[in-house]
Formats: structure tokens, sequence, C-alpha cells
């Protein structure tokens, strides 16, 4: 039997304004309460225990730091990926209430959406639309993956851009991923990007500029003023966003697991090499090899100056989501991408720094990076340490 839609009645009537693309625009937006008597289901757990065979190991998709993923088949024919959350997991009701309302929200062409849920005794499950590519991570770094063609690089990168820039930007509340990464960009047969996993996604309304909080999100990845302060705002997703660009471009993993030291961190390899090529238009030694220079020079230098401006180490100096968009499809010229390198003016004086930018700045700025990781991998260290002895 297929699940039972949630919150029907009065309150939940409205006709649904969803657009044809799926996206909703700013001035549709309607309460996520709405939108979900239209696309959520409740499914008990015995639904979903007969869509994955009893969650056989046959049907396991993976496994991430919240649980186990299957993939299921419902009794309409539908595909579904079932992520089973680990009981016990830090995950609690309130958390798990709060992705169930988040994603329930969205509804874009580049995010997955949610089919449903199930809370049964401790039990706590999110179903999902199955998505059948793997993920990007799977196959930029899988091993006997063929390299991955340029313009399907660029297809990523432009895809997961919308669907943050909607997430920041046209959703009200504004919605912070806080877990942009490589194997949260899920892939459709044609390459088309969909950013997966709202579980650490956060709510930020009205007048709030950042929320703090316990600092989560995936080590290499981090944005540096979240790893040290727990300041949290869309720009931290614009870095780690930076971090994925910089992966696509050179085919690298953002930090090497047998090393969590910092000493070979992605950003502070490519700093020196992202301002030579922003200077000689050289990319030889920052791409990935395995392109053998298949690539389009004109999309090389828009993807350049955009990976280098989204990891700013200052938040605000980082572009907008929506800003990104434009630099990658081209709807802004090269000159007004690299002018996002500079110094913003606010009012009539120049901001903070009253010496134009040179590519140098760039390679201080990633070296700044890796002091603040280290640190940071200190303060875990010594709180973990602490955690031990009490
Ligand atoms: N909607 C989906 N459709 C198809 N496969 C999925 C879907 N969601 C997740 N998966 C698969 O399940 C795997 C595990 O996902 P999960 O989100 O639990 O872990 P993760 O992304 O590696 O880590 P994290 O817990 O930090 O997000 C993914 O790598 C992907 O292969
Ligand atoms: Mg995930």
């Amino acid at each position: 039997m297929m699940g039972v839609p949630v919150g029907v009645g009065p309150k939940w009537g409205a006709t649904s304004q969803r657009s044809t693309s799926g996206s909703l625009s700013p001035s549709t937006l309607v309460p996520a309460t709405r939108t979900l008597a239209f696309t959520m289901s409740q499914f008990s757990y015995n639904e979903l225990s007969s869509a994955t065979g009893g969650f056989s190991k046959l049907n396991l998709l993976g496994q991430g730091g919240f649980g186990y993923v299957y993939k299921g088949l419902l009794t309409n024919g539908q595909e579904v990926a079932v992520k089973s959350l680990k009981s016990g997991s830090k995950q609690g009701e309130r958390e798990f209430q709060a992705e169930v309302e988040i994603i329930s929200r969205v509804h874009h062409r580049h995010l997955v959406s949610l089919v449903g849920y199930c809370v049964a005794d401790s039990q706590r499950v999110l179903v999902y639309e199955y998505v059948p590519n793997k993920t990007l991570n799977f196959h930029l770094h899988g091993l006997g993956c063929p390299a991955m063609k340029w313009e399907t690089r660029i297809r990523i990168a432009l895809g997961s851009a919308k669907g943050l820039a909607y997430l920041h930007e046209d959703c009200d509340p504004r919605i912070i991923h806080r877990d942009i990464k490589s194997s949260n960009i899920l892939l459709d047969d044609n390459f088309d990007a969909k950013v997966a996993d709202f579980g650490l996604a956060k709510l930020v309304s009205g007048d709030d500029t950042h929320i703090s909080t316990r600092v989560m999100g995936t080590f290499g990845y981090l944005a540096p003023e979240y790893a040290s302060s727990g300041k949290l705002t869309e720009k931290s997703d614009v870095f780690s966003f930076g971090v994925m660009l910089l992966e696509l471009l050179t085919g690298k993993k953002p930090i090497d697991s047998t090393n969590d030291c910092m000493d070979d961190s992605l950003v502070e390899w490519a700093g020196p090499l992202l301002a030579k090529a922003l200077e000689d238009r050289n990319y030889n030694e920052l791409v990935d090899p395995r392109l053998e220079g298949n690539y389009d020079l004109n999309q090389m230098a828009r993807m350049v100056s955009t990976t280098a401006a989204s990891i700013r180490h200052s938040a605000k100096r980082r572009p907008k989501m929506s800003q990104i968009v434009r630099a990658l499809e081209g709807d802004m010229s090269l000159d007004a991408i690299n002018d996002l390198l500079k110094p913003q003016r606010v009012g009539s004086t120049l901001s903070v720094n009253q010496i134009p930018d040179s590519p140098n700045s760039i390679v201080d700025d990633t070296r700044a990076y890796n002091d603040d990781m280290r640190k940071f991998i200190e303060k875990v260290k010594s709180s973990s340490q602490e955690h031990e002895r009490t």
C-alpha cells in the first residue's frame, strides 16, 4: 500500500504553486506546510521493509554519517532511496522533523526531493527520489571510472550551483546546506546534478546574518570561519562549493584521507597554481591531467576565476551563489568575475584592504586557511582527549 499523504485539511488545501520547471519563484513560495500536503507521504515501517527486501544488504546503496541508504521499490512502481537513520544517532526527533520540514519546502530540478518518511518507535527513515547514476565523488575518484569530460564537469558545477543558489536566495527562510561535498552531489543518467542531504541544513530566517552552531559538515570542505568560530552563513556553503570546484578542476580529493595534518590540503596546494593561472592563463599544472588538455579555454578561465573567488579567506569577499551561476553560465564577463577577486568598495571608501589584490593574496589566503584548519584540528584533538579523560 502506498503511503498516506500527511497534513491534509483546510490549512493545507491551497493550490500548488509549483512552476512547470519544478521550482518555486520567490513570489510564489508557499509555506512548507502547504507543499507538504502535495508531496509527502508517511510510510509504515513494514511498507519500507517490503520496498527494500527487508533492508537487505543486496539493496544497500551506501553508508553515510547518519545511517544506511537502500534502494527500494514502492508498490506504485516508483524507485526510491531509503535512508534508515542509525538508532542512537545524534539526529534525534527534532533534527529529524527539521530535515523533513526543510526538504519538503524545496522543489527544484537540481535538488533531490523527499518522497516521504517513516517514524516508528525509535526508527526514523527518510524516503528520497532515487537518483540513478551515483555521486560526483564516485565519478571523480572511483577506481576504474573513466575520466569525466570537461563538458560534464561544467554541467555538474552549473547544476549544483543552481540548486544551491535556490536554497540560499529563492527560499524564504533562506536555507544553508552545511554539507556541500562531492558525495552529496547525486547524478542522473544525463549527468545532471542533484544536491542531496539536507540533514545538516538549518533554517536561517529574517535578519539573522549567521547561526552559530556546532561545527559540522565534512572536513576538507569546511570554511575557515566556520571551523574556527562556528559562524555559519551562506558564504560557508560558497567556500565548500569552491572546494568542490577545485575537485572538478584538478581531479584531486580535498584532503588526503591518510593524512590528518593538513600537509597536503587541496586548497593550499592549489593556491599558488590558481594565482599563476590567473596571471598567465596557463592551466597545465592546475588542471586534472586526465583531461589531457581537452577543455575550452574560455570556460576554463571562468572556472578558475570563479573557484579562486569562492575560496577567499574572507567570507564577505566570496561571491553569492547566483553570481557563481552567472559566471559559470557565461552571463558575466571575465573582467566582472575577476572584479570579484578585488577589494569591494563600501560606500565611497575601499573596505579593509586599500591595496588592490595581487594574485599573491590568493596564496596568502590559502596559507591562512591552512593555519586556521591546523588550529581547528588541534582543538578537536584536545577536546576529544579531554572527553576520553572524563
Ligand atoms: N537519493 C538517492 N538516490 C540514489 N542513491 C543515493 C541517494 N541518496 C544517497 N544515495 C547513495 O547512498 C550513499 C550514502 O549516502 P549518505 O548521504 O548516507 O552518505 P554520504 O553522502 O557519503 O555522507 P554524509 O552522511 O556525510 O552525507 C551515497 O554515496 C549514494 O551513493
Ligand atoms: Mg550524503
